[in-house]
């Protein structure tokens, strides 16, 4: 690889013009093509970007010799196909989430990208904001104590998908952020949901989850909400925390509460006095902007040959619980186990 690489981007739907704006504002790459089947969005990008090479035809991407690597933003049924390819012609690939639209493709892609010796990094964007890495050093540090339990809600009005419901569009952040910050994995899932506006895609899913350490978490996720909600709530044996995206500052506030079970007591009114109330505190966290960190990551690995902190097997335990997750919608919410991969 030569000291500054090619870069592709192919999609340049919604989130595809975001890659390429962070991979082009990185010195230590070069944007060298993006690919779309639309003319349209082309046109657009050309507009933006005129130095930026533009193609409809991807395979000129596989093909290029000169291209060391490309970020695929396409809808997910496609991520597989391109994946495939790209690895295959001995380039990195960096997916956006979900890596995949099933655990075997997962898999392909992992040993894939392992005997090309390649860079395989999926778009798990929240693991490379600074509150989700606070959250991270701040369980990893035992200063919440034991974790009971995580509830998160990724609620709003659309944007609707045309092949995949609300769970696989929304749920791989929360997921992608529990498992991080967890550092554990779920041994079961339950999911329910409905769909109200496209027949068979349901707008609305609530999924839990049961993990081998005992936490247990809840995910709401909804395209059919008045609200735009992101929130996560940990609740811990020493103290609770609550991340919310949507403020402007001051995202995760942790409380000085939680409920102390007395050694003894005798009436009920005597249990009354085990709860805690203490204070409050929103501490200040350096921001900076996490798509870019993400790139810059991915540069990092490509040349470092480390395994990227969301790699294909991260991106493959996601893929695995939204599997089992829909197992579980199509079972009206049973209980469906997750082995371990
Ligand atoms: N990380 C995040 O926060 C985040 C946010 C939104 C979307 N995403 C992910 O980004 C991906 C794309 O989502 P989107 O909302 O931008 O979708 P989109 O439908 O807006 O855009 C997809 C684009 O890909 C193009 N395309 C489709 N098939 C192609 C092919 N074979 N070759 C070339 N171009 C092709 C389409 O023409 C379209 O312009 C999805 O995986 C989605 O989950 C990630």
């Amino acid at each position: 690889m030569s000291s500054k690489p090619k870069i592709a981007v192919v999609g340049c739907g919604y989130w595809g013009p975001n890659l390429i704006r962070n991979f082009n504002s990185l010195a230590e790459c070069h944007v060298a093509r993006v690919c779309d089947m639309s003319e349209d969005r082309l046109r657009h990008m050309k507009g933006l970007y005129p130095q930026v090479e533009t193609t409809t035809d991807f395979k000129s991407i596989v093909e290029d010799d000169s291209i060391d690597a490309v970020a695929i933003a396409t809808p997910i049924r496609t991520h597989y196909p391109l994946a495939k390819q790209c690895l295959e012609a001995g380039k990195h690939v960096f997916v956006e989430k979900p890596l995949a639209a099933a655990v075997s493709e997962c898999r392909d892609l992992v040993d894939l990208a392992e005997q090309k010796n390649r860079t395989l990094m999926v778009g798990h964007t929240f693991v490379y904001t600074p509150e989700v890495r606070f959250m991270r050093d701040m369980i990893a540090s035992g200063e919440l104590g034991e974790i009971y339990y995580i509830a998160t809600q990724r609620l709003n009005l659309g944007l609707f998908q045309k092949d995949i419901n609300v769970a696989w569009d929304l749920a791989p952040h929360d997921l992608s952020i529990i498992l991080y910050i967890l550092k554990d994995k779920p041994i079961a899932v339950n999911c329910q949901g409905k769909a109200h506006v496209m027949p068979g895609l349901e707008d609305i899913t609530t999924m839990s989850l049961d993990f081998s350490g005992g936490t247990f978490a809840t995910i709401n996720s909804s395209w059919l909400d008045p609200n735009k909600v992101r929130k996560m709530t940990i609740v811990a044996s020493k103290g609770m925390l609550v991340y919310d995206d949507i403020q402007p500052i001051e995202k995760i506030k942790i409380y000085d509460k939680r409920v102390e079970v007395p050694p003894h007591y005798d009436t009920f009114a005597e249990f009354q006095y085990s709860y805690h109330y203490g204070d409050m505190r929103a501490p200040y966290i350096r921001q900076y902007e996490p798509l870019k960190k993400e790139c810059q990551h991915f540069l990092d690995c490509m040349t470092s040959h480390e395994h990227s902190e969301s790699g294909g097997l991260e991106g493959m335990q996601v893929v695995q619980i939204l599997e089992a997750a829909s197992e579980s919608l199509s079972q009206g919410g049973a209980r469906v186990e997750i082995a371990v991969q």
